[in-house]
C-alpha cells in the first residue's frame, strides 16, 4: 500500500470539520434562547484546539467502506461535541481538577464551575440534534443507539466513574485496561462504527471497525498516560502533574514504562490487522493507527 500522508489528510479535512462546528456554535450564539455566557463557554470548549481525532475516525471509516467523507462530517461533529463535553467535565475540580486544557484555561477556570457543568450538559444534548441532522433517517436509530451506549453508563461515563474511585489498593493491568476501554476506547469504537453506519457497511465491516476502534482507543489512552508520565505538556496541552497529584493509577504506573510501550505496539498491530478486509481504502485508518504508534 502506498504511504499515506495523514498530515495532508487531516489538513484537508480538519477545516471542513471546523467550519461545521463553527456554524453549529454560531447558530447557538445567535439564538435569543441561549445566554451569551453559556454560548461563549460552549464555543471555547469546542473551537480553537483539539486534534479532531474522533471526527477524523468517522470520516476515515466511511472512506474505508467506500463512501465519500463529506457524508460523514456532521456525524463526526456530533461526536466531537460529546468529546468536548467529556473534557470539560473531566477537568472539573471534583474530577481531575485540571486548570488547563488545550493550552488554555479550562472551562471552569475561564467561566465558572456551574457554567462548566452546564456547558457539558449542553454539548452532550446538542450533539444528538446535530446527529439527527447528519445521519439519514434509515441509519439514525442505529447511530443514536451506538453513540449513547458508548458515551453513557456502559461506556465512557462508566470508565470515568471507575477512574475517580482513587482506590488505595493497586489495580491490576487488566483493571486499568478495563477502565481505559470504557473511558476512551468506547468513543473511539463508536467513531469508527458511526462512520461504518453512515456508509451502510455490512456486519463484517462493522465488526472489523469495532475491533480496530477498541484496540486503537486503548492504545491511545495508554499513550496519553505515557505522555503525561513523561511530562510532555506540549503534546497534551495541559500540565502533567495531575495524574500523580490525584494518585491516579495509570497504565505506565502499574505495568511499567517498557511494558506500556510494548502493549501500545501490540495493540496498534492488532488494530492494523483488523483492517485487512477493507484493502486500500483503509489507508486513512492505517495512518491514524500509525500516528498513535509514533506518539508513544
Ligand atoms: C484527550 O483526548 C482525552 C483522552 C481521551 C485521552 P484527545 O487527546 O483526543 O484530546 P483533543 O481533542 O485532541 O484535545
Ligand atoms: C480522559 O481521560 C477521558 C475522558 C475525557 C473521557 P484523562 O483524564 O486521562 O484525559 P486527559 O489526560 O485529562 O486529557
Ligand atoms: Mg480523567
Ligand atoms: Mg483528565
Amino acid at each position: 500500500m502506498p504511504d499515506f500522508d495523514l498530515q495532508a489528510y487531516s489538513a484537508s479535512w480538519q477545516p471542513v470539520i471546523d467550519i461545521d462546528l463553527e456554524e453549529i456554535l454560531a447558530e447557538i450564539s445567535a439564538s435569543r434562547q441561549c445566554p451569551a455566557e453559556l454560548a461563549a463557554a460552549m464555543q471555547q470548549a469546542v473551537l480553537g484546539g483539539g486534534k479532531r481525532l474522533r471526527p477524523l475516525l468517522v470520516l476515515a471509516a466511511a472512506r474505508a467502506c467506500g463512501v465519500d467523507e463529506r457524508r460523514a462530517v456532521l456525524a463526526g461533529c456530533a461526536l466531537e461535541l460529546i468529546h468536548a463535553y467529556s473534557l470539560v467535565h473531566d477537568d472539573l475540580p471534583s474530577m481531575d481538577d485540571d486548570d488547563f486544557r488545550r493550552g488554555k484555561p479550562s472551562c471552569h477556570k475561564a467561566f465558572s464551575e456551574a457554567m462548566a457543568i452546564l456547558t457539558g450538559d449542553a454539548l452532550l444534548t446538542h450533539a444528538f440534534d446535530v446527529l439527527s441532522r447528519g445521519v439519514e433517517a434509515e441509519q439514525l436509530q442505529r447511530a443514536v443507539g451506538l453513540i449513547s451506549r458508548a458515551a453513557g453508563p456502559l461506556g465512557m461515563v462508566a470508565g470515568q466513574a471507575d477512574d475517580i474511585r482513587r482506590v488505595k489498593q493497586p489495580l491490576s493491568v487488566e483493571e486499568v485496561e478495563f477502565n481505559h476501554a470504557r473511558k476512551t476506547g468506547a468513543m473511539f469504537t463508536a467513531a469508527v462504527e458511526l462512520g461504518g453506519v453512515v456508509a451502510r457497511a455490512d456486519d463484517d465491516q462493522i465488526k472489523a471497525l469495532s475491533a480496530y476502534g477498541r484496540a486503537l482507543g486503548l492504545a491511545f489512552q495508554i499513550v496519553d498516560d505515557l505522555l503525561a508520565h513523561r511530562g510532555d505538556q506540549q503534546s497534551l496541552g495541559r500540565p502533567t502533574g495531575s495524574d500523580e497529584a490525584n494518585l491516579r493509577q495509570t497504565h505506565p504506573a502499574i505495568a511499567g514504562l517498557e511494558n506500556s510501550r510494548s502493549r501500545v505496539k501490540l495493540l496498534i498491530e492488532e488494530a492494523e490487522r483488523e483492517l485487512a478486509i477493507f484493502g486500500d481504502p483503509a489507508d486513512a485508518l492505517l495512518g491514524i493507527a500509525d500516528f498513535v504508534r509514533q506518539r508513544a
